[in-house]
């Protein structure tokens, strides 16, 4: 990986590739993390969710429907939610087939399994806690799991983990259990809250539709949680002019299916 790319260098924007480099390999799994890689691509965003024995996945939808071949295995389970299934029984589904039969096989990641794989290329890690209300103590859950996979070692977990959610509850409550780890709230909160979320935040994370160059101007008047200024990572940016609007704006990150698109529109 380039070291012009790496996070701390002060390079803006950094460029994360949104479930992996998820244009080009099928979402969530081992092999976008690989094709992120392949790319020369640093940061990776993720989502987590928990199966009905408890065990942490990476998964973007509250059901294994749309990525996984659920429906065939397991007939007569719909909605065929993630809480509703083990871990064993998630192993068992194709996560790959159903974006393109070369990924045939391939596999729902546990967050251990996501974590290390992203660890082996040296990437960073945006992670999302997706749909906190449905797994309580998953904040908790997860921090042991990073803990446990070396994640949170106090010399990097600051320069390469965000944890961010679209629940201000679960991202307080990540710093209030952790304060190392970083924080993105996923929103566009109104200015006049901003100081709120940056009680608890490092970064406010909104979706690019949302955003205008004052907004971001807004933000960055802000301290955030660990004491700099509060940064933007705004999402899902997937073509050229799109990508060089933003970075117009003075976004620190942008997140996207097609990271080598968006490195090439803006440099970073
Ligand atoms: O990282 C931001 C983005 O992932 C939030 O939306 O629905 O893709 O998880 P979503
Ligand atoms: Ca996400």
């Amino acid at each position: 990986l380039s070291p012009a790319r790496a996070a701390d260098d002060g390079a803006r924007p950094l460029v994360i590739a949104h479930r992996g480099a998820s244009a080009y390999a099928p979402e969530n799994t081992l092999a976008a993390v690989d094709k992120a890689a392949a790319l020369g691509i640093d940061w990776v965003e993720n989502d987590v969710q928990r199966t009905k024995d408890g065990e942490l996945v990476v998964l973007h939808d509250d059901s294994l429907q749309r990525t996984t071949d659920v429906e065939e295995v397991f007939p007569g389970r719909a909605p065929w939610k993630v809480k509703d299934f083990t871990l064993a029984e998630i192993a068992r589904l194709d996560a790959g087939s159903w974006f393109d039969p070369a990924y045939a096989g391939a596999r729902v990641p546990t967050l251990e399994q996501f974590v290390n794989r992203v660890e082996r290329h040296h990437q960073k890690l945006l992670l999302e806690i997706k749909n906190p209300q449905l797994y309580p103590g998953i904040e908790r859950q997860t921090l042991k799991v990073l803990s446990n996979e070396g994640w949170l070692d106090r010399r990097h977990v600051k320069h390469r983990l965000i944890v961010q959610s679209f629940s201000a509850d679960s991202i307080r409550t990540v710093h209030e259990l952790k304060p190392a780890v970083k924080t993105g709230f996923l929103g566009t909160p109104p200015v006049a809250d901003l100081p709120s979320y940056a009680a608890f935040a490092d970064q406010i994370n909104p979706s690019h539709g949302s955003l205008s160059a004052g907004y971001v101007a807004a933000v960055h008047t802000l301290d955030g949680a660990h004491g700099k200024p509060l940064e933007v990572f705004t999402w899902t940016v997937n073509d050229a002019a799109a990508a060089r609007r933003v970075a117009g704006f003075g976004v620190d990150g942008i997140i996207t299916n097609t990271p080598d698109v968006v490195r090439d529109a803006v440099g970073g």
